[in-house]
């Protein structure tokens, strides 16, 4: 299924643009395709184009059913794409997947919050007046989990074009202290996590454009200004994110000719979601408990301090974010880049 449905995709393509699939049990007597054995991508890419009549809509295979492609004509700068953004149950990744279905996307939320990325894919239709999202469960740092969330997306939709890694965690303490145990939870999810993600999707995004050299994926990093510059007794963080950048650049080298460019945006801080605006463990909360904006007696007072650190004057937010993503997917130039988002807090140089 997982390789059978984006080889098919390819094959089904409409002037260059990918369907998505949905598959069906195949009725009673219908006359199915049998793909034969295949030891090589590009020998099952020659076997379906064989199989599959020129324009066909409709296909019956063998030992998976009946499967019909749907071309999207939506309007949107992400009309008809199929998407899987991970940590998707709140904060960034919430909105990101609520902008790309508002255009025109089918998007998968993932997380190791099931319900949590459940109910906001429900907000998410609702809100559509279509059946453009689902949630699926994901724990990033798990080969399998992470394995099974991707057979279910393809399942659910035929192949993945665009991949948004944004889950992430932060547990910040000076060098002198922090628990090993809070190092290797911070690496294993925005590091490893993120490699275990592009590992997953890879093969899916290769056979499509294996069978359809027109059509590209994207991968979409969030990574954050802390991976291109230090962070103040926020290493562990920093350091993931920095590490996130040398895998972005590696991906982006080798993926290249499987037509998936990868790439990063490094966001400023993003003072309205809920790592920092949470009223009980937001980290405006915390510092103003913990004095470490001096003379702040207040929580907005402590916002200001840390707006005031922008030269643009205030934070990041998730259209922000959303320019990026778009410019990226619509970029036919541009792969291993990291593209600060910060309003002009880390310049390039
Ligand atoms: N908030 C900021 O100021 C800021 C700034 C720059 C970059 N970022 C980055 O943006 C991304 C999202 O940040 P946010 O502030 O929206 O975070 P958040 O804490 O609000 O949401 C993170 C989501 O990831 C999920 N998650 C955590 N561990 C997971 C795992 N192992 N597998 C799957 N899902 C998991 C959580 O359940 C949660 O839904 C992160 O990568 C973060 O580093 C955040």
């Amino acid at each position: 299924m997982i390789t059978i449905l984006p080889a098919l995709r390819g094959v089904m393509t409409s002037d260059g643009r990918l369907p998505r699939l949905r598959v069906a049990a195949a009725p009673a007597g219908a006359a199915a395709l049998r793909v034969p054995a295949w030891e090589t991508p590009a020998a099952l890419v020659v076997a379906l184009r064989a199989g599959v009549p020129a324009g066909a809509r409709q296909v019956c295979l063998d030992g998976v059913g009946s499967i019909t492609a749907e071309y999207s004509d939506l309007p949107g700068r992400a009309a008809g794409k199929i998407a899987l953004v991970t940590g998707a149950a709140q904060g960034f990744g919430c909105e990101i997947a609520a902008d790309l279905a508002a255009q025109g996307a089918w998007v998968a939320l993932a997380d190791v919050n099931e319900a949590g990325a459940a109910a906001a894919a429900q907000r998410i239709n609702a809100t559509c007046g279509r059946e453009a999202a689902i949630g699926v469960a994901i724990n990033v740092t798990d080969p399998a989990a992470v394995k099974a969330c991707v057979t279910a997306v393809v399942s659910q939709f035929g192949g993945i074009d665009l991949l948004v890694a944004n889950a992430g965690v932060l547990r910040a303490g000076s060098v002198k202290t922090l628990p090993a145990a809070d190092f290797d939870f911070v690496t294993s999810v925005n590091y490893k996590g993120y490699f275990l993600c592009v590992q997953a999707v890879a093969p899916a995004m290769a056979l499509q454009h294996l069978a359809c050299p027109e059509a590209w994926s994207d991968i979409v990093q969030i990574n954050s200004k802390s991976g291109l510059q230090g962070s103040n007794r926020n290493g562990a963080y920093a350091g993931s994110k920095f590490g996130g950048v040398g895998l972005t650049q590696s991906f982006a080298m080798e993926l290249v000719d499987d037509g998936i460019k990868v790439n990063a945006i490094c966001p400023g801080n993003f003072f309205d979601g809920p790592l920092w605006s949470d009223p009980q463990n937001g980290l405006f909360a915390q510092y103003l408990r913990t004095g470490k904006v001096p003379g702040a007696k207040t929580v907005a007072e402590v916002r200001r301090f840390y707006e005031a650190k922008v030269p643009m004057g205030r934070g990041c937010t998730t259209p922000d974010v959303m320019r990026a993503i778009y410019y990226l997917m619509e970029q036919r130039y541009e792969t291993g880049q990291a593209l600060p988002v910060t309003g002009g807090q880390v310049m390039l140089a």
